[in-house]
Protein backbone atom coordinates (compact mmCIF):
# COMPACT_ATOMS: atom_id res chain seq x y z
CA UNK A 1 0.00 0.00 0.00
CA UNK A 2 1.30 3.52 -0.58
CA UNK A 3 1.04 6.41 1.73
CA UNK A 4 -1.15 9.20 0.40
CA UNK A 5 0.21 11.11 3.60
CA UNK A 6 3.89 10.95 1.96
CA UNK A 7 2.46 12.38 -1.61
CA UNK A 8 3.19 15.51 -2.48
CA UNK A 9 0.83 18.71 -2.80
CA UNK A 10 0.57 21.65 -5.08
CA UNK A 11 -0.49 24.68 -3.25
CA UNK A 12 -0.06 27.97 -5.35
CA UNK A 13 3.00 27.90 -7.06
CA UNK A 14 5.05 25.60 -4.03
CA UNK A 15 4.77 22.23 -3.83
CA UNK A 16 4.81 20.21 -0.09
CA UNK A 17 6.89 17.10 -1.06
CA UNK A 18 4.51 15.72 1.42
CA UNK A 19 1.10 16.70 3.22
CA UNK A 20 2.70 17.11 6.81
CA UNK A 21 2.83 20.78 7.94
CA UNK A 22 4.35 21.68 11.25
CA UNK A 23 1.42 23.71 13.00
CA UNK A 24 2.38 27.37 14.09
CA UNK A 25 3.16 27.48 18.06
CA UNK A 26 4.14 30.25 19.64
CA UNK A 27 7.05 30.30 21.38
CA UNK A 28 6.91 33.86 23.62
CA UNK A 29 10.45 33.82 23.55
CA UNK A 30 11.13 37.07 21.38
CA UNK A 31 12.35 40.22 22.31
CA UNK A 32 10.02 43.26 20.92
CA UNK A 33 8.98 40.93 17.85
CA UNK A 34 12.72 39.80 17.44
CA UNK A 35 13.26 35.76 17.17
CA UNK A 36 15.98 34.94 19.45
CA UNK A 37 18.20 31.78 19.82
CA UNK A 38 15.39 29.67 21.10
CA UNK A 39 13.36 30.24 17.68
CA UNK A 40 17.41 29.27 15.74
CA UNK A 41 17.01 25.82 17.73
CA UNK A 42 13.59 25.11 17.88
CA UNK A 43 12.57 25.93 14.28
CA UNK A 44 16.11 24.67 13.55
CA UNK A 45 15.21 21.31 14.70
CA UNK A 46 12.01 21.16 13.25
CA UNK A 47 13.37 22.45 10.14
CA UNK A 48 15.11 18.68 9.65
CA UNK A 49 11.42 16.77 10.73
CA UNK A 50 11.06 16.39 7.17
CA UNK A 51 7.65 17.39 7.55
CA UNK A 52 6.29 19.16 3.93
CA UNK A 53 6.35 22.21 5.44
CA UNK A 54 7.16 24.38 8.34
CA UNK A 55 5.00 26.59 9.71
CA UNK A 56 6.61 29.92 11.61
CA UNK A 57 4.33 30.46 14.56
CA UNK A 58 1.81 33.44 14.66
CA UNK A 59 3.61 36.59 13.82
CA UNK A 60 2.61 40.32 14.60
CA UNK A 61 2.06 42.43 11.79
CA UNK A 62 2.06 45.57 14.45
CA UNK A 63 3.73 45.95 17.51
CA UNK A 64 0.17 45.81 19.66
CA UNK A 65 -1.13 42.94 17.34
CA UNK A 66 1.31 40.58 19.13
CA UNK A 67 -0.16 38.22 21.58
CA UNK A 68 2.44 39.21 24.68
CA UNK A 69 5.74 40.44 24.77
CA UNK A 70 7.36 37.97 23.71
CA UNK A 71 5.49 37.30 20.84
CA UNK A 72 7.26 37.91 17.11
CA UNK A 73 6.64 40.16 14.86
CA UNK A 74 7.39 41.48 11.22
CA UNK A 75 6.68 45.21 11.71
CA UNK A 76 10.23 46.28 11.51
CA UNK A 77 13.67 45.96 9.94
CA UNK A 78 15.09 44.63 13.67
CA UNK A 79 12.21 41.96 13.45
CA UNK A 80 13.04 41.07 9.62
CA UNK A 81 16.70 40.86 10.18
CA UNK A 82 16.22 38.54 13.15
CA UNK A 83 13.84 36.07 11.18
CA UNK A 84 16.27 36.02 8.26
CA UNK A 85 18.88 34.69 10.78
CA UNK A 86 16.57 31.77 12.11
CA UNK A 87 15.26 31.17 8.18
CA UNK A 88 19.04 30.95 6.87
CA UNK A 89 20.32 28.31 9.49
CA UNK A 90 16.91 26.69 8.48
CA UNK A 91 17.55 26.73 4.82
CA UNK A 92 20.55 25.36 5.30
CA UNK A 93 19.32 22.42 6.47
CA UNK A 94 16.16 21.64 4.36
CA UNK A 95 14.97 22.18 1.44
CA UNK A 96 11.13 22.14 2.53
CA UNK A 97 9.01 25.20 2.50
CA UNK A 98 9.06 27.21 4.96
CA UNK A 99 5.49 29.39 6.03
CA UNK A 100 4.94 32.35 8.24
CA UNK A 101 1.34 32.95 9.77
CA UNK A 102 0.76 36.68 9.65
CA UNK A 103 -1.48 37.31 12.75
CA UNK A 104 -3.05 40.26 15.22
CA UNK A 105 -4.34 39.21 18.28
CA UNK A 106 -7.14 41.91 19.10
CA UNK A 107 -8.57 42.44 21.83
CA UNK A 108 -6.31 39.07 23.14
CA UNK A 109 -3.55 41.01 23.10
CA UNK A 110 -0.94 42.69 25.79
CA UNK A 111 -1.20 38.92 27.73
CA UNK A 112 1.27 37.05 29.30
CA UNK A 113 2.69 33.85 27.92
CA UNK A 114 1.18 30.16 29.30
CA UNK A 115 3.83 29.79 31.82
CA UNK A 116 2.94 33.31 33.09
CA UNK A 117 -0.64 32.83 33.51
CA UNK A 118 -1.53 33.45 29.98
CA UNK A 119 -3.50 36.11 31.85
CA UNK A 120 -4.09 40.06 30.71
CA UNK A 121 -1.11 41.94 31.40
CA UNK A 122 -1.06 43.59 35.17
CA UNK A 123 -0.52 47.71 35.16
CA UNK A 124 2.98 47.21 36.46
CA UNK A 125 3.84 44.49 33.60
CA UNK A 126 3.69 47.35 30.73
CA UNK A 127 0.28 46.76 28.76
CA UNK A 128 -0.89 48.37 25.91
CA UNK A 129 -4.32 49.24 24.88
CA UNK A 130 -6.11 46.06 22.80
CA UNK A 131 -8.03 46.83 19.69
CA UNK A 132 -10.90 45.13 18.42
CA UNK A 133 -14.26 45.48 16.13
CA UNK A 134 -16.33 46.40 19.44
CA UNK A 135 -15.20 47.41 22.68
CA UNK A 136 -16.24 44.28 24.45
CA UNK A 137 -13.71 42.43 26.74
CA UNK A 138 -12.15 38.88 25.95
CA UNK A 139 -13.23 37.55 29.76
CA UNK A 140 -13.32 39.27 32.74
CA UNK A 141 -10.19 40.69 34.08
CA UNK A 142 -9.18 41.31 29.94
CA UNK A 143 -8.53 44.85 28.68
CA UNK A 144 -11.25 46.57 27.15
CA UNK A 145 -10.33 47.01 23.57
CA UNK A 146 -10.78 49.87 21.54
CA UNK A 147 -12.65 49.85 18.63
CA UNK A 148 -11.45 50.30 15.62
CA UNK A 149 -12.49 53.45 13.62
CA UNK A 150 -12.68 52.52 9.73
CA UNK A 151 -9.45 54.65 8.60
CA UNK A 152 -7.70 52.37 11.54
CA UNK A 153 -8.71 49.48 9.61
CA UNK A 154 -7.35 50.54 6.95
CA UNK A 155 -3.71 51.49 8.48
CA UNK A 156 -4.30 47.94 10.12
CA UNK A 157 -4.84 46.43 6.50
CA UNK A 158 -1.81 48.71 5.46
CA UNK A 159 0.30 47.14 8.38
CA UNK A 160 -0.35 43.23 6.77
CA UNK A 161 0.81 44.03 3.50
CA UNK A 162 3.79 45.28 4.89
CA UNK A 163 4.39 42.24 7.15
CA UNK A 164 3.76 40.28 3.94
CA UNK A 165 6.24 42.25 2.19
CA UNK A 166 8.90 41.62 4.75
CA UNK A 167 7.99 37.77 4.47
CA UNK A 168 8.85 38.20 0.40
CA UNK A 169 11.76 39.78 0.95
CA UNK A 170 12.69 36.79 3.27
CA UNK A 171 11.97 34.71 0.52
CA UNK A 172 9.50 32.67 2.76
CA UNK A 173 6.74 30.19 0.40
CA UNK A 174 3.88 30.16 2.32
CA UNK A 175 2.28 32.99 4.11
CA UNK A 176 -1.07 32.48 6.15
CA UNK A 177 -3.49 34.86 7.88
CA UNK A 178 -4.50 34.09 10.90
CA UNK A 179 -8.43 34.04 11.02
CA UNK A 180 -9.02 31.97 14.07
CA UNK A 181 -8.40 31.09 17.58
CA UNK A 182 -10.20 34.42 18.53
CA UNK A 183 -7.90 36.58 17.50
CA UNK A 184 -8.43 39.75 15.37
CA UNK A 185 -10.06 38.33 11.84
CA UNK A 186 -12.00 35.63 14.00
CA UNK A 187 -12.95 38.85 16.19
CA UNK A 188 -14.35 40.19 12.90
CA UNK A 189 -16.13 37.30 11.79
CA UNK A 190 -18.03 36.15 15.18
CA UNK A 191 -21.32 37.84 16.21
CA UNK A 192 -20.39 36.84 19.47
CA UNK A 193 -17.03 39.56 19.42
CA UNK A 194 -18.75 42.09 16.31
CA UNK A 195 -21.47 43.80 17.04
CA UNK A 196 -20.51 46.75 15.10
CA UNK A 197 -23.65 49.11 13.85
CA UNK A 198 -21.65 49.77 10.85
CA UNK A 199 -21.12 48.21 7.59
CA UNK A 200 -18.37 45.96 9.40
CA UNK A 201 -20.84 44.34 11.56
CA UNK A 202 -24.17 42.70 11.68
CA UNK A 203 -25.03 40.27 8.81
CA UNK A 204 -22.01 37.77 7.98
CA UNK A 205 -21.39 39.54 4.93
CA UNK A 206 -20.60 42.73 6.82
CA UNK A 207 -18.72 40.95 9.00
CA UNK A 208 -16.42 39.22 6.74
CA UNK A 209 -16.04 42.41 5.18
CA UNK A 210 -12.67 43.30 6.90
CA UNK A 211 -10.82 39.89 6.92
CA UNK A 212 -11.68 39.71 3.18
CA UNK A 213 -10.35 42.95 2.42
CA UNK A 214 -7.50 42.22 4.49
CA UNK A 215 -7.32 38.71 2.29
CA UNK A 216 -8.12 40.97 -0.96
CA UNK A 217 -4.69 43.26 -0.25
CA UNK A 218 -2.59 39.98 0.51
CA UNK A 219 -3.40 38.38 -2.24
CA UNK A 220 -1.70 41.65 -4.06
CA UNK A 221 0.63 41.98 -2.52
CA UNK A 222 1.87 38.30 -2.19
CA UNK A 223 3.46 36.24 -5.27
CA UNK A 224 1.43 34.26 -7.29
CA UNK A 225 3.88 31.91 -7.64
CA UNK A 226 3.93 31.28 -4.02
CA UNK A 227 1.48 29.92 -1.76
CA UNK A 228 -1.33 31.94 0.42
CA UNK A 229 -3.45 30.52 2.92
CA UNK A 230 -5.45 31.32 6.00
CA UNK A 231 -6.07 29.43 9.32
CA UNK A 232 -9.60 29.50 10.13
CA UNK A 233 -12.40 28.80 12.49
CA UNK A 234 -15.34 26.36 11.98
CA UNK A 235 -17.07 26.86 15.09
CA UNK A 236 -17.39 28.98 18.41
CA UNK A 237 -18.56 25.87 20.38
CA UNK A 238 -21.30 28.84 21.16
CA UNK A 239 -24.81 29.32 20.54
CA UNK A 240 -25.33 31.90 18.25
CA UNK A 241 -21.75 31.93 17.53
CA UNK A 242 -19.70 31.65 14.36
CA UNK A 243 -20.38 27.80 13.04
CA UNK A 244 -19.64 25.65 10.09
CA UNK A 245 -21.55 26.96 7.73
CA UNK A 246 -20.30 30.50 8.07
CA UNK A 247 -17.01 28.70 7.67
CA UNK A 248 -17.81 27.19 4.36
CA UNK A 249 -19.02 30.92 3.28
CA UNK A 250 -15.51 32.09 4.60
CA UNK A 251 -13.25 30.31 2.51
CA UNK A 252 -15.40 30.19 -0.54
CA UNK A 253 -14.83 33.59 -0.76
CA UNK A 254 -11.29 33.24 0.38
CA UNK A 255 -11.02 30.77 -2.75
CA UNK A 256 -12.39 33.14 -4.68
CA UNK A 257 -9.99 36.24 -3.90
CA UNK A 258 -7.31 33.21 -4.89
CA UNK A 259 -6.52 31.97 -1.83
CA UNK A 260 -4.70 28.23 -2.09
CA UNK A 261 -5.74 26.50 1.14
CA UNK A 262 -7.66 27.08 4.54
CA UNK A 263 -6.51 25.30 7.56
CA UNK A 264 -9.54 24.44 9.91
CA UNK A 265 -9.47 24.90 13.90
CA UNK A 266 -11.95 26.11 15.79
CA UNK A 267 -12.44 27.46 19.76
CA UNK A 268 -10.80 30.07 21.92
CA UNK A 269 -13.26 33.15 20.65
CA UNK A 270 -14.57 33.02 24.14
CA UNK A 271 -12.85 31.75 27.46
CA UNK A 272 -16.51 29.94 28.84
CA UNK A 273 -17.09 27.66 25.25
CA UNK A 274 -16.88 24.08 26.52
CA UNK A 275 -15.39 22.45 23.94
CA UNK A 276 -15.79 18.86 22.75
CA UNK A 277 -11.81 17.39 22.24
CA UNK A 278 -10.98 14.25 21.72
CA UNK A 279 -8.56 12.28 18.83
CA UNK A 280 -9.04 14.49 15.54
CA UNK A 281 -11.87 16.39 16.98
CA UNK A 282 -11.96 18.53 14.43
CA UNK A 283 -11.92 16.75 11.32
CA UNK A 284 -14.87 16.94 10.56
CA UNK A 285 -15.24 20.57 10.08
CA UNK A 286 -12.39 19.77 7.83
CA UNK A 287 -14.25 17.57 5.78
CA UNK A 288 -17.12 20.14 6.01
CA UNK A 289 -15.39 22.53 4.66
CA UNK A 290 -13.47 20.39 1.75
CA UNK A 291 -17.01 19.05 0.49
CA UNK A 292 -18.31 22.39 -0.01
CA UNK A 293 -15.23 24.55 -1.54
CA UNK A 294 -12.86 23.53 -3.79
CA UNK A 295 -9.75 24.48 -2.23
CA UNK A 296 -6.91 22.43 -0.59
CA UNK A 297 -7.58 22.24 3.32
CA UNK A 298 -5.83 21.37 6.18
CA UNK A 299 -7.33 19.76 9.32
CA UNK A 300 -5.73 19.96 12.56
CA UNK A 301 -6.35 19.07 16.20
CA UNK A 302 -5.52 16.27 17.82
CA UNK A 303 -3.89 14.30 15.35
CA UNK A 304 -1.25 12.82 16.63
CA UNK A 305 -1.02 8.59 15.27
CA UNK A 306 0.66 7.99 12.09
CA UNK A 307 -2.43 5.58 10.71
CA UNK A 308 -4.83 8.49 12.07
CA UNK A 309 -3.14 11.12 9.91
CA UNK A 310 -2.78 8.89 6.80
CA UNK A 311 -6.08 7.59 6.68
CA UNK A 312 -7.73 11.46 7.37
CA UNK A 313 -5.89 12.16 3.68
CA UNK A 314 -6.13 8.79 2.14
CA UNK A 315 -10.08 8.91 2.65
CA UNK A 316 -10.35 12.76 1.22
CA UNK A 317 -11.45 14.39 5.08
CA UNK A 318 -8.57 16.63 4.43
CA UNK A 319 -6.00 17.04 2.09
CA UNK A 320 -3.30 17.85 4.36
CA UNK A 321 -2.48 17.44 7.87
CA UNK A 322 -0.82 19.71 10.48
CA UNK A 323 0.42 18.25 14.12
CA UNK A 324 1.55 21.00 16.41
CA UNK A 325 2.09 18.88 19.80
CA UNK A 326 3.02 15.70 18.00
CA UNK A 327 5.99 17.71 16.86
CA UNK A 328 7.00 19.22 20.33
CA UNK A 329 6.54 15.51 22.21
CA UNK A 330 8.58 13.71 19.08
CA UNK A 331 10.59 15.97 16.40
CA UNK A 332 11.22 12.87 14.49
CA UNK A 333 7.05 12.19 14.06
CA UNK A 334 7.35 12.39 10.23
CA UNK A 335 10.41 9.78 10.28
CA UNK A 336 9.01 7.22 12.55
CA UNK A 337 5.49 7.60 10.34
CA UNK A 338 7.85 7.14 7.28
CA UNK A 339 8.37 3.74 8.84
CA UNK A 340 5.07 2.83 9.67
CA UNK A 341 2.92 3.52 6.57
CA UNK A 342 6.08 2.02 4.37
CA UNK A 343 7.03 5.56 3.04
CA UNK A 344 10.91 6.87 2.54
CA UNK A 345 11.81 10.29 3.60
CA UNK A 346 15.34 12.04 3.01
CA UNK A 347 17.15 12.27 6.47
CA UNK A 348 19.87 14.86 7.31
CA UNK A 349 23.51 13.29 5.67
CA UNK A 350 24.64 13.55 9.55
CA UNK A 351 21.98 12.21 10.82
CA UNK A 352 21.26 9.09 8.17
CA UNK A 353 22.53 6.49 10.32
CA UNK A 354 19.28 6.79 12.57
CA UNK A 355 17.61 5.30 9.18
CA UNK A 356 15.66 1.69 10.06
CA UNK A 357 17.49 0.17 7.78
CA UNK A 358 20.76 1.34 9.04
CA UNK A 359 20.67 0.66 12.57
CA UNK A 360 18.73 -3.45 13.47
CA UNK A 361 17.80 -2.45 16.82
CA UNK A 362 15.51 0.42 15.55
CA UNK A 363 12.41 -1.60 15.94
CA UNK A 364 13.17 -2.96 18.93
CA UNK A 365 14.29 0.06 20.76
CA UNK A 366 11.01 2.34 19.59
CA UNK A 367 7.78 2.24 21.14
CA UNK A 368 5.32 1.21 17.99
CA UNK A 369 2.65 4.09 19.28
CA UNK A 370 -0.54 3.84 21.20
CA UNK A 371 -0.98 -0.14 19.97
CA UNK A 372 2.26 -1.08 21.75
CA UNK A 373 1.51 0.87 24.41
CA UNK A 374 -1.98 -1.14 24.78
CA UNK A 375 -0.47 -4.34 24.68
C1 LIG B 1 2.85 25.70 22.05
C2 LIG B 1 1.73 25.98 21.11
C3 LIG B 1 1.67 27.20 20.44
C4 LIG B 1 0.65 27.46 19.51
N1 LIG B 1 0.69 28.62 18.78
C5 LIG B 1 -0.15 28.77 17.73
C6 LIG B 1 0.03 29.81 16.78
O1 LIG B 1 1.00 30.57 16.82
N2 LIG B 1 -0.89 29.92 15.79
C7 LIG B 1 -1.94 29.06 15.66
O2 LIG B 1 -2.76 29.20 14.75
N3 LIG B 1 -2.09 28.04 16.52
C8 LIG B 1 -1.22 27.86 17.52
N4 LIG B 1 -1.33 26.76 18.34
C9 LIG B 1 -2.34 25.77 18.02
C10 LIG B 1 -1.74 24.67 17.16
O3 LIG B 1 -1.22 25.16 15.94
C11 LIG B 1 -2.77 23.56 16.88
O4 LIG B 1 -3.80 24.10 16.10
C12 LIG B 1 -3.35 22.97 18.16
O5 LIG B 1 -2.34 22.77 19.15
C13 LIG B 1 -4.02 21.64 17.91
O6 LIG B 1 -3.11 20.74 17.31
P1 LIG B 1 -2.35 19.57 18.14
O7 LIG B 1 -3.44 18.74 18.79
O8 LIG B 1 -1.60 18.81 17.09
O9 LIG B 1 -1.48 20.21 19.15
C14 LIG B 1 -0.35 26.51 19.30
C15 LIG B 1 -0.31 25.30 19.99
C16 LIG B 1 0.71 25.03 20.87
C17 LIG B 1 0.74 23.69 21.57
Amino acid sequence: MTSKLFTPIQLGGVTLPNRIVVSPMCQYSADDGCMSDWHLMHLGSLACSGAGLLMIEATGVTREGRISHGCTGLYSDHNEAAMKRVIDACRSVTRAPIGVQLAHAGRKASASAPWQGGKALAAHESPWQTVAPSALAFGEGWHVPHELTEAELRTLRDALVAAAERARRLGLEVAELHSAHGYLMHQFLSPLSNQRKDRYGGSLENRMRFPLEAARALREAWPKERALGARISASDWMDGGFGPQDAVAYARELKAIGFDYVCVSSGALVPQAKIKVGPGYQVPFAATVKKAVSIAVRAVGMIAEPEQAETIVASGQADMVALARGFLDDPRWVWHAAERLGAKVAYPPQYARSQPELWPGAKLARPQGAAAHAA
